[in-house]
Formats: structure tokens, C-alpha cells, sequence
């Protein structure tokens, strides 16, 4: 029920048993769950893909979704025992549907309008097109009675036109990112089409409480539905609203931060950082949502105050290039490498610079040994749905030892409550923040740590699919 910081589905616990003995499942994403490699295709690393393809493997389901390539016309393949079903997408649908009204109208938009966003017509017509092409593979392909389960803000049209294709069909749609309150959400010249296509699901997810609440009041307000313990009425059927907390696999992280290599590494990096005392680390998409500037401007304003010594205390900052056509995004990386140039100018000395920052996608493994290293990890988004991120630095954390730094903003701030919990847009706090995770005592380090992993452990990806799945499985029923 929203409301909840927890969300048990109806009909009790949840097992992967459960989750796995039913119906055929048909996934549907923006992107397809794979990367292009000099020797075909392999898995995209992460877990939300380790969680979801076991489970369409074991019920036969098929994982639809675009290879990340224009006009890309490939015939359905099989990776790992998965079928994957690619929908082309056109040069111009990637600038319209793609980087146009899915990264600049609604991604700000249900960040809290942290920028402005593009309203125009052609770029809505895109989306409710490819969302349209989404439907019909995924009502061509679908078999009797299949679970159909939609991912993210790319594809909230695809609910509604597959349900007119296909009532037989179970269907659920988690949204990655947060949901914006009416004040927000209401600005948006096509809110009631998004409202009505969401509303195709039997249940919709969200990954925090306040999600859901928002959904339901922008779904009263502006369609005036009737709405009552969590599910909304339609004519027809009911849509049940609830929030899910995505969580990453931490056995897998765990397992990679403990081997032999991911050790050696970790060593050979602090000692290429030059031993310093701290390693601090910002591990970020390259986004404005992510509040990589305010972040370095806290760690200068410390190093000018004499407060932090650029001898004993280095900042990595990864930024992963991200959506690289959209002129926010442009500005946030020339923002971000001017204040980088400035910090090193000032405080850097020959062969130690005091940020290191890296520009890059960087494989998964070298992240792990990265996550390792940092004795303090800075997660200071502005708004964000979930943050990963956080979850895994601490899941690497096998020796017990760490600080995480986190935003009030993420999602994840209503589990992990033993971070150092900071209002970003408040740089003084910021500061102290950051102070006090340096300075923290090994004792409180280690007891945080061990909340923070016993945290993640208890809820892991694996959990997380499964209570969606069973949720769904019992969304027709009667509360
Ligand atoms: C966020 C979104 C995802 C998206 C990812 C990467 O996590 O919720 O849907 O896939 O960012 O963004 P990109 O635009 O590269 O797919």
C-alpha cells in the first residue's frame, strides 16, 4: 500500500518460486539488456540484468528493447538462453523520442525541473510512435495469458495501447525514476495521455512511497478516477499503485570485491593515487541531477579553508559520458571540467593532482576495485530515483570499513539510514558532511558499515523482482 517505506505484496511472502513458476514473462526497456562485443553479444553488467534474465530464461520470456544503434534492423537472438527481440529505432526518433521528449522534456521534468524542460509537438509524436511500435511487437510476440512487465519514463504510453491489443495479457510497470508531485507533473502539455497509458497496468511501481502518492493524486486530479487503499478503479479493472525499492546483487559484489584480482587492484590504485590518506570517490552519469559540481565546489572550498590537506586527501570523480547530444548535458560536462581544471590548478602538485578525474565508461570490475579504495564515497545527487551507486559501494565494503556520504534526495536515503545523510543544495552542511565522514572514528565507521550492508543484504535485487512479480500475479485481487 503506498504509504509504506516497505512494500509486501498482498498474499504474503514472496519466493522466487513463486516469482519464477508463472506464466511466460515479456520484458519491455528503452535499451535491450546487452552489449555489442568484437565476439557478438554479451550481458549488460549490473543487476537489475543478472536479476531479471535467470527469471526470463526459467519461464521462456523474451526481453524487448533497442540495441542503442539507429535503424539497427536485427532479427531476435538468443544471449544466455534469453530470447531478445530488438525494436529498430530511426536517427531522427533518437533525436526526437529519445533525446528530445523522454531527455529533455521529461527527465528534468520529474527531476524536480532542476532544468528547463522542451515541450514540442514533434518530439511527442515520436514518442507516442516508437511507443506505439513497443506495443504491437510486444502484443505480436506476448504468448496467451504472458506477464508483460515495462520498464521506465522512455515507454509509460506502451500499458495503455497493449492493453487494447491485448486484454488476456497481465501487466506491470516499474518507474526507475521518481514521480513528480501534481505541481510538477501538471506543467506537462500531454500529463492526461501519460496518466491514461500508465493506467493500462494491472500494477504500477514506483521506487519510493511519495512516487506513488504523486501518481495517484496526478491520476484523481487530472482524470478525476476513483482511488482507494492503493488501487486506482478504470472501468474495467483495477490498477494497483505501490513502491518497490530497487536494490542491486550483493552476493555478486561481494564476490567480486573478495577475489584475489579486485585486491590486487585496489592496492595498485591507491598506491597510483599516491597512498594519501582519504581516498573520497564520486562514481556518476554524467548528469546535472547528480550534483557533481556543488560536490566539487564543497571539496574546494575545504581545500582553500585549509580544512582538507591536498596532501593527505584526493577526490575520484568518474563521470560516465551519458546521453551527449542534449545541450544540458553538454553544459553540465563544461561546468564540471572548469571546475575540475580549477581545484588542480590551485592545489595540485607535479604527478599528484588532487581530483582525478575520468571521463570514462569504465568496466565493471575496475569499478568494484575503485569502490574498494574509497574510504569515503560521495552519492550527493540533487534528485534521484534510487542511486545504485550507493548500494554497491557498500556491498564491496567486505572489510567492514567505508563512510558513505548521502543524499537526502535519493531514494535510497529511506534504507540507508546508517549513511552520513546531507542536504546537497546546502553547501555549508555539504562541508560539514564531508569533514565528518573523514574524521569519523574507525568504531562508528565500522557500525554504520555493518547497517548499511546488513541493509542491502536483507534486500536485494532478487527480493525486489520478486515482490513486483507476485505483487502483480495478485493485482487482480480484491484487497
Ligand atoms: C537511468 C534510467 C534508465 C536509463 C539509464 C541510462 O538509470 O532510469 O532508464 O537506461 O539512466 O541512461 P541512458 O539514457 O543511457 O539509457
Amino acid at each position: 500500500m503506498p504509504g509504506t517505506s516497505t512494500s509486501n505484496p498482498p498474499g504474503g511472502d514472496s519466493t522466487s518460486n513463486d516469482a519464477s513458476s508463472r506464466n511466460p514473462i515479456v520484458i519491455a526497456a528503452n535499451r535491450l539488456p546487452v552489449m555489442r562485443t568484437d565476439d557478438g553479444w554479451a550481458p549488460s553488467p549490473g543487476g537489475l540484468v543478472r536479476a531479471l534474465l535467470p527469471m526470463l530464461r526459467e519461464s521462456g520470456g523474451t526481453w524487448v528493447g533497442w540495441t542503442g544503434n539507429s535503424d539497427d534492423h536485427v532479427e531476435p537472438f538468443h544471449v544466455d538462453g534469453v530470447d531478445l527481440h530488438p525494436v529498430p529505432i530511426s536517427e531522427e526518433e533518437i533525436e526526437l523520442y529519445y533525446e528530445g521528449f523522454s531527455n529533455d522534456a521529461l527527465w528534468p521534468l520529474y527531476h524536480d525541473a532542476l532544468r528547463d524542460s522542451t515541450y514540442d509537438a514533434a518530439q511527442w509524436e515520436a514518442y507516442r510512435s516508437v511507443n506505439e511500435r513497443f506495443a504491437v511487437t510486444l502484443a505480436n510476440i506476448a504468448p496467451t495469458d504472458a506477464t508483460v512487465w515495462i520498464h521506465d519514463y522512455q515507454l509509460q504510453l506502451v500499458p495503455g495501447m497493449l492493453r487494447e491489443q491485448r486484454p488476456d495479457v497481465t501487466i506491470g510497470f516499474f518507474l526507475h525514476i521518481p514521480f513528480p508531485p501534481y505541481e510538477l507533473f501538471s506543467r506537462l502539455p500531454w500529463r492526461e495521455e501519460i496518466i491514461t497509458g500508465l493506467l493500462g497496468c494491472d500494477l504500477v511501481g514506483f521506487q519510493r512511497p511519495k512516487g506513488a502518492t504523486n501518481f495517484i493524486a496526478c491520476a484523481q486530479q487530472l482524470l478525476g478516477v476513483d482511488a482507494h487503499d492503493g488501487i486506482i478503479e478504470n472501468a474495467e479493472y483495477q490498477t494497483r499503485v505501490d513502491s518497490f525499492p530497487i536494490s542491486i546483487d550483493f552476493g555478486e559484489v561481494e564476490e567480486m570485491a573478495a577475489g584475489r584480482a579486485t585486491r590486487k587492484r585496489t592496492s595498485q590504485i591507491r598506491a597510483r593515487l599516491g597512498d594519501p590518506e582519504v581516498i573520497m570517490l564520486g562514481v556518476d552519469r554524467l548528469d546535472y541531477t547528480k550534483g557533481i559540481g556543488l560536490r566539487l565546489q564543497a571539496f574546494a572550498q575545504l581545500l582553500e579553508d585549509g580544512r582538507l590537506d591536498p596532501e593527505r586527501h584526493v577526490l575520484v570523480q568518474v563521470a560516465t559520458p551519458t546521453r551527449e547530444a542534449v545541450e544540458h548535458y553538454k553544459d553540465e560536462r563544461a561546468q564540471i571540467e572548469r571546475l575540475v581544471g580549477e581545484i588542480n590548478g590551485r592545489f595540485s602538485r607535479i604527478g599528484l593532482p588532487v581530483v582525478h578525474y575520468l571521463y570514462q565508461t569504465l568496466p565493471y570490475d575496475e569499478l568494484i576495485a575503485l569502490y574498494r579504495a574509497g574510504d569515503v564515497m560521495l552519492v550527493t545527487p540533487f534528485r534521484d530515483g534510487m542511486n545504485l551507486v550507493a548500494k554497491e559501494y557498500a556491498a564491496a565494503h567486505i572489510d567492514g570499513d567505508g563512510v558513505l556520504v548521502l543524499s537526502e534526495f535519493a531514494g535510497a536515503a529511506d534504507e540507508l539510514t546508517d549513511a552520513v545523510l546531507v542536504n546537497p543544495h546546502d553547501n555549508e552542511a555539504l562541508q560539514d558532511a564531508i569533514l565528518q565522514a573523514v574524521a569519523m572514528h574507525r568504531h562508528e565507521r565500522r557500525h554504520r558499515m555493518a547497517g548499511l550492508r546488513d541493509q542491502i543484504r536483507k534486500s536485494d535485487v532478487q527480493g525486489w523482482a520478486d515482490r513486483f512479480l507476485t505483487a502483480l500475479l495478485h493485482a487482480g485481487e480484491a484487497p
